[in-house]
């Protein structure tokens, strides 16, 4: 049980009371959007709820405590969510005692809390991407009387003794450091989930150690921006120091991380990671644009010839290496050059994988009181082009591994193809044809054909 102090501990001791006197099972039902942060704290709530005596469930219908864990990131992705509470409100209706509460980053925003008080008045808790752990107390206060409950507070790390339940048993996540301090002009995330807050390197090694004791395969580490990790902290650590104390612990698997800002991503952080044991040869290190105007409109604080140099400098030392990136396209600024710039940029460093989004505004957000100088006509067509770019260089930069055999971690097993579906060391998609019943294990596998998307090998 989570109770780190002895308020806590009077609070859970309460609401297994209240619980206790439920007639039937206390059924409680968790969705988590956005990104993989957000999953990872969706693991929590879930841990915090099953701890306190509810059975979680996979569908909303017959919950007792429904949660949208949400995301603010793009106008589409909140708007995707009230969509999904508007379908709930017939359950309140037909259950007037049921709990339906908005977390995550969309419950810090002060619109979409208006919004909800004057629309939803079904949501009766609201609670912020930073107050995690007020859960219990929220929930006892509305089994006391209170009709509908903010809570909002973007401090501090959630308490280390939060439970957590993991919705995989041999890929884990784990959080490093909350909040951003980068303010790109364009992202929400700052204003949503406050400044950096690092964990301690003891707390993160403990974590990851009992991970990988438990026969965890692939460790996530997590951050918005992992490279600015230990820097706030009251004795200094670097991130590659925190991976040389990681990639230390004996057994066998895969470490990643995920973001990198280029600012910080250093030559020492490549060498950690190509010196390593366990640590993938992969890194995401979004670059958002390649022309240098518009990354500095962006306050990205790098040029593309500093991005570029990393690059090139590290696969000088490793030609395989694999990157991955964020671009985002139609930024208020972005004219038809500045985008081929980005083509350019793109067909320069062959990413393995590119993730791209159209611009969205966000309220409070310095970009967004920037005039659109495109039409959306035009963003879409740049969209279609660069999908399109990318699909040619995957295909071509995948050859680099036909026959080859790499270790790769079979993932999940794909009913219809009859496939094993699974990433290596250098984060390739890679499937082949096996038994279902290896998911989970670190196997060697010859890589065969490629496609766009995934390598395709067979088992030794
Ligand atoms: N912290 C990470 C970084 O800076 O690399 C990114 C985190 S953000 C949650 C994920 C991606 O969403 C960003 O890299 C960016 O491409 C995209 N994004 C953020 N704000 C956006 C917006 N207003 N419109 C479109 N895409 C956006
Ligand atoms: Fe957003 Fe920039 Fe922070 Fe990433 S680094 S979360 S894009 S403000
Ligand atoms: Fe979205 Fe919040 Fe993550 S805004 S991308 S869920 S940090």
């Amino acid at each position: 049980m989570m109770a780190s102090n002895t308020e806590n501990l009077a609070v859970w001791q309460k609401m297994h009371a209240v619980l206790q006197g439920f007639s039937h099972t206390p059924k409680a039902f968790v969705q988590s959007f956005g990104c993989q942060l957000n999953f990872c704290d969706g693991e929590k709530y879930k841990g915090i709820l099953a701890d306190l005596g509810y059975t979680l469930m996979d569908s909303p219908e017959e919950a007792d405590v429904i949660l949208f864990n949400t995301c603010a990131v793009r106008a589409h992705a909140e708007s995707r969510v009230l969509g999904r509470l508007g379908t709930l409100k017939p359950l309140y209706e037909r259950n007037p005692k049921l709990i339906i509460g908005l977390c995550g980053c969309m419950a810090e925003e002060q619109e979409v809390q208006e919004q909800l008080r004057r629309s939803y008045p079904f949501v009766r808790l609201i609670l912020g991407a930073g107050a995690m752990e007020h859960l219990p107390t929220a929930l006892l206060r509305i089994y006391e009387g209170e009709k509908r409950l903010t809570v909002t507070e973007v401090t501090g790390i959630p308490d280390e003794a939060l439970p957590t339940v993991r919705e995989s048993g041999f890929m884990a996540s784990v959080p490093v450091m909350y909040g951003c301090n980068n303010f790109c002009t364009y992202c929400i995330v700052p204003y949503v989930r406050g400044r950096e807050r690092s964990r301690q390197p003891e707390a993160i090694e403990q974590e990851v150690r009992k991970l990988v004791e438990a026969g965890y395969k692939e460790i996530l580490l997590l951050g918005q921006n992992v490279n600015s990790y230990g820097k706030d902290l009251d004795e200094p650590v670097s991130f590659p120091a925190l991976l040389r104390r990681l990639d230390a612990i004996e057994g066998e698997y895969f470490i990643r991380f995920m973001s990198s800002h280029p600012k910080d991503a250093t030559p020492e952080l490549i060498d950690t990671m190509l010196g390593s044991k366990h640590i993938e040869h992969h890194l995401h290190l979004p670059v958002q644009s390649g022309s240098d105007r518009v990354l500095q409109e962006m306050n990205r604080h790098y040029t593309t010839e500093q991005y570029l140099r990393l690059i090139d400098d590290t696969r000088k030392k490793d030609p395989d290496f694999s990157f991955s990136s964020d671009c985002i396209v139609g930024f208020p600024t972005e004219t038809a050059e500045d985008f081929e710039q980005t083509l350019s940029l793109i067909r320069h460093v062959k990413y393995d994988n590119l993730y791209t989004f159209i611009y969205s505004p966000r309220p409070g957000t310095k970009a967004a009181a920037y005039p659109q100088c495109s039409t959306q006509t035009e963003i879409a067509d740049r969209m279609q082009r660069m999908l399109q770019a990318q699909r040619e260089i995957t295909e071509g930069f995948n050859k680099r591994f036909l026959g080859r055999v790499c270790t790769v971690l079979a993932e999940k097993f794909n009913e219809e193809t009859g496939m094993l579906v699974g990433k290596n060391r250098h984060a390739m998609n890679v499937e082949w044809k096996g038994d279902p019943a290896l998911v989970g294990k670190m196997l060697p596998v010859r890589i065969i054909a490629v496609k766009n998307w995934a390598l395709t090998g067979e088992m030794l």
